[in-house]
């Protein structure tokens, strides 16, 4: 394993990148509840910066910082002008996407696949690292079964063993990647959807805590199902680094306690629900008067009141029929006055 020890700070908790979910809306609310979050944006296609409105594709706010770009690559060269392309805009890192499972993604080499490709996947890091100064970044998975796929390629397909995993980053740690980010999880790349692919195949802790045990210089930030501030101090207790993926919109209120991650004051409390929503107020109607979808920038609210009372009539409030360019703003403003005062300004 190339002993390359990584300058970066890795943040305890970062928001994983997710397609259709941590779009920019979502990030600025993200960040009104967490300073401590990296935040990722979804996966973008080196092609797609290549060949697409860069400005639109690309672009965030500054208030949503530190984020990370994620893109999806098989090839070396697109890349280094992905990369280099996306040198002004200021994202922190950037992250290659090696656990995607999808079809769509995995038939064109992309994303998990991409795993059973070591040496291209070296490649695509190298290229990637000369193209900009800034950390460079992986996410992959522990292993892939991409039995029946793929049937075209002589490296191998299949990779279940901790013995799989470390052939797999000797190679690439050669390439000095930054950060490892592993989802604890193999993909399985055919005959299981994306959805599947995240619930069917078992999660494997031990191996990522195992390899950050052997090899304590790489930075590993580990990921896959986790949900309380418990579970993720726990882990922090083994590897440098937690993501949290669909906790971070089903249950939105945990990124207002990330900060007790961190030894802060005992005084230190949450942003109550209330002052993350009066927060979130004056982005919309500035995002509404420039042409911004009304449902993309209420998504990020929906999971704000789970497991709380009140939740069902908040969902009520803020369902899409009720939701309108027009009515928006009255209807936080409702969700405002009407909501348990001890849950809203708690
Ligand atoms: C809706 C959705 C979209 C996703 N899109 C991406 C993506 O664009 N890039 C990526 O690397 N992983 C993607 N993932 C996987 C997550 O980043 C994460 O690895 C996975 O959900 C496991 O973490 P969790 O158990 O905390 O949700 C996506 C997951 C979901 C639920």
């Amino acid at each position: 394993m190339e002993k390359y020890i990584s300058n970066i700070v890795t943040p305890k908790v970062s928001i994983a990148p997710m397609v259709d979910k941590t779009h920019r809306h979502f990030r600025y609310f993200a960040r009104i509840l967490t300073e401590e979050a990296l935040l990722y944006t979804e996966m973008v296609t080196a092609q797609s910066i290549i060949h697409g409105d860069i400005n639109k594709i690309l672009y965030f706010r500054e208030e949503e910082g530190p984020v990370a770009l994620q893109i999806a690559t098989s090839n070396p060269e697109d890349a280094y002008k992905a990369v280099k392309l996306a040198e002004e805009f200021n994202y922190s890192e950037i992250n290659l996407n090696c656990g995607c499972p999808s079809d769509r993604v995995s038939g064109n080499l992309m994303g998990a696949a991409l795993m059973s490709s070591k040496n291209l996947v070296y490649e695509i890091l190298s290229a990637m690292k000369e193209a900009t100064n800034k950390p460079v970044t992986i996410k992959h998975r522990i292993g892939i079964d991409g039995t029946g796929i793929l049937e075209d390629t002589s490296d191998k397909i299949i990779m279940k063993s901790y013995n799989d995993l470390l052939d797999f980053l000797d190679t690439i740690s050669r390439a000095k990647p930054d950060r490892y980010t592993i989802h604890a999880r193999s993909a399985i790349l055919k005959g299981l959807s994306p959805k599947d692919n995240r619930e069917i195949p078992p999660l494997d802790y031990n191996m990522v805590y195992r390899l950050k045990d052997e090899f304590d210089y790489l930075n590993i930030e580990i990921n896959g199902g986790f949900k309380t501030i418990e579970d993720i101090k726990s882990a922090l207790t083994k590897v440098d680094g937690v993501m949290i993926g669909r906790s971070a919109y089903e249950d939105c209120y945990l990124l207002a306690n990330f900060f007790k991650l961190y030894d802060y004051s005992k005084d230190k409390k949450p942003i109550s629900r209330g002052e993350a929503i009066k927060s979130y107020i004056p982005y919309i109607i500035e995002e509404l008067e420039k042409g911004s979808s009304v449902h993309a920038l209420v998504s990020p609210l929906h999971s704000l009141f789970q497991g709380v009372k009140g939740s069902k009539k908040y969902k009520q409030l803020l369902s899409s029929s009720n939701v309108k360019k027009d009515t928006i703003v009255d209807i936080l403003n409702t969700v405002l006055e009407d909501m348990p005062e001890n849950i809203l300004w708690r």
